[in-house]
């Protein structure tokens, strides 16, 4: 019975190229529709005010701090202007503390906060700005965001783990983020709390004073950072715990945009793919069950299924439901029951596993499931299902960037022209999950045709978010006359 269930989660999963070909056509649609009007699809396609993007004339000391992936990171950089690069960098990695994730809001603010400080006050001598001018900073914040302006915006939702209590913060006053909002149109035109504003309030509170000169999403971080490191790249894709895209478009094919026409011509869009959805997503009762006792249900279903965040869950589900029908016994292992007990670095480091008898995937069992004497076969079942739920992810986020090369007319290869597609790519599921990111990789390449992907490059940008960001403060400077 458990091998059934398995055939059948196999069988539910298949991500045939026709399959993958319709997801990426469906990608396409909404990504029309989100540009025409606000509310016109689940995809957001915010428009982010970032209309030009680094060129390498960038000067000065700054910083960025990074919010919203597994850890959050604090840098400063030098940059040297024409021809000088990067000068120096430091960076900082924190890891955010589970109850800062899902106190209040202030909370959280108050605690990057501080940690920013702290990596301010160890500044060295060569790194201290020349005037007497506030320290600037490019905040990348890592979730759906509508931008009024280069720098400040309101947030939307929380995605990925975050669960903020909006009603209530540390200080007192109401930080109305619309968290319990299940469509995007009712968000648009509320009022909520500008997250620049919150920030620069929490900064204050540390008695720092800083100026935040550039909001961004990491996507956006990381096609300006990609942008600098090479001229080629014009999208960009995190998948991380969350996963998400950003690309330029041009400014004429953004019918919601009644600004005025960039000078540049072009947008960069930050496209919230993760909350993508379409009726041909191959989904199974174990995504749909995991959507419903998540914390954002309803929303992020293409996440769900592609992200770090979620893999190794989707993988004890499944595990789980085998484990009914007697897989490991006459019991369900009480461990295996526990909701994100198996996250995805586990998961990746069984899928991986070569030795002959699955020693990693039987320690593991033990260690986290307390599953012992699980037999060579079982353990190879195991890891089956591990492949499943990767290459499911993997084909379909292959297939959300071949909808993108498509709305961009670069998925195919036009007489006489020469152009290059550079698709800066980062987070952690991409870093360190090989066989997803094989698998992804091969994938493209099947859909797209081997002379296609001659055009095409995917590059881990390595966290090129923070550097972006940076980046956009010292493009976006408040200083900028100063300087000249
Ligand atoms: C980092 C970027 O490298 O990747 C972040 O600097 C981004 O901006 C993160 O959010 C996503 O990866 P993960 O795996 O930490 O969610
Ligand atoms: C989530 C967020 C999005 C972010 C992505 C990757 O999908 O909503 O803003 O870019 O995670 O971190």
């Amino acid at each position: 019975k458990a091998m059934e269930i398995v055939k059948e989660f196999e069988e539910s999963c298949r991500t045939p190229i026709s399959k993958l070909k319709q997801v990426a056509d469906a990608m396409t649609v909404e990504m029309h529709a989100g540009l025409a009007s606000e509310g016109g699809s689940k995809l957001k396609m915010l428009i982010t005010y970032v209309d030009s993007l680094p060129t390498g004339n960038e000067k000065g000391l700054f910083y960025a701090l990074d919010l919203g992936g597994t850890n959050f990171r604090v840098l400063r950089v030098l940059l040297g202007g024409k021809d000088g690069g990067i000068l120096k960098q430091q960076f900082k990695e924190v890891s955010i503390p589970p109850n800062k994730m899902t106190g209040s809001s202030a909370a959280l603010f108050d605690y990057i906060a501080a940690e920013l400080a702290k990596f301010v006050a160890q500044e060295e001598d060569d790194f201290k700005p020349t005037s007497g001018r506030p320290r600037e900073l490019g905040f990348t914040f890592s979730f759906p965001v509508m931008q009024t302006s280069i720098a400040s915006g309101t947030l939307l939702r929380w995605t990925k783990g975050f669960s903020i209590d909006e009603t209530v913060s540390d200080n007192g006053s109401p930080f109305v983020f619309m968290l319990i909002m299940h469509s995007v149109d009712l968000f648009i035109g509320r009022v909520g709390q500008d997250v620049v504003a919150e920030l620069t309030k929490a900064l204050e509170r540390q008695g720092l004073e800083m100026r935040v000169s550039a909001l961004v999403n990491d996507t956006v971080g990381t096609l300006a950072g990609g942008k600098y490191a090479n001229n080629d790249v014009v999208v960009s894709v995190i998948l991380g715990t969350g996963s998400n895209a950003a690309y330029v478009e041009r400014a004429q094919a953004i019918p919601k945009w009644h600004g005025l026409l960039p000078k540049s011509g072009e947008m960069v869009i930050n496209m919230e793919w993760g909350n993508f959805r379409s009726s041909h997503l191959p989904l199974t009762e174990y995504d749909q069950a995991l959507d419903a006792e998540s914390l954002n249900p309803g929303e992020q279903i293409y996440e769900k299924v592609i992200s770090g965040m979620y893999l190794g869950e989707i993988f004890r589900r499944v595990l789980c439901r085998m484990a009914e029908e007697a897989f490991f016994g006459d019991i369900v292992p009480p461990k295996l029951k526990e909701p994100f007990i198996l996250g995805t670095p586990v998961m990746s480091a069984m899928h991986h596993d070569t030795s002959p008898d699955l020693k990693v995937a039987a320690n593991n069992l033990k260690d986290i499931l307390e599953i012992s004497n699980t037999s060579l076969k079982m353990r190879k079942v195991i890891v089956q299902l591990c492949d499943i739920v990767a290459t499911r992810g993997a084909r379909l986020s292959a297939a959300g960037l071949l909808g993108i090369l498509k709305k961009m007319g670069r998925d195919t290869i036009k007489e006489g022209e020469k152009q290059k597609t550079v698709i800066a790519m980062d987070g952690g599921l991409y870093e360190h999950y090989e066989e997803y990111r094989n698998s992804l990789e091969n994938c493209l390449k099947e859909l797209l045709g081997e002379e296609v992907c001659k055009t095409i490059k995917i590059e881990h940008s390595n966290d090129g978010s923070g550097i972006g960001a940076a980046l956009l403060a010292a493009s976006h400077s408040q200083y900028l006359e100063d300087e000249s």
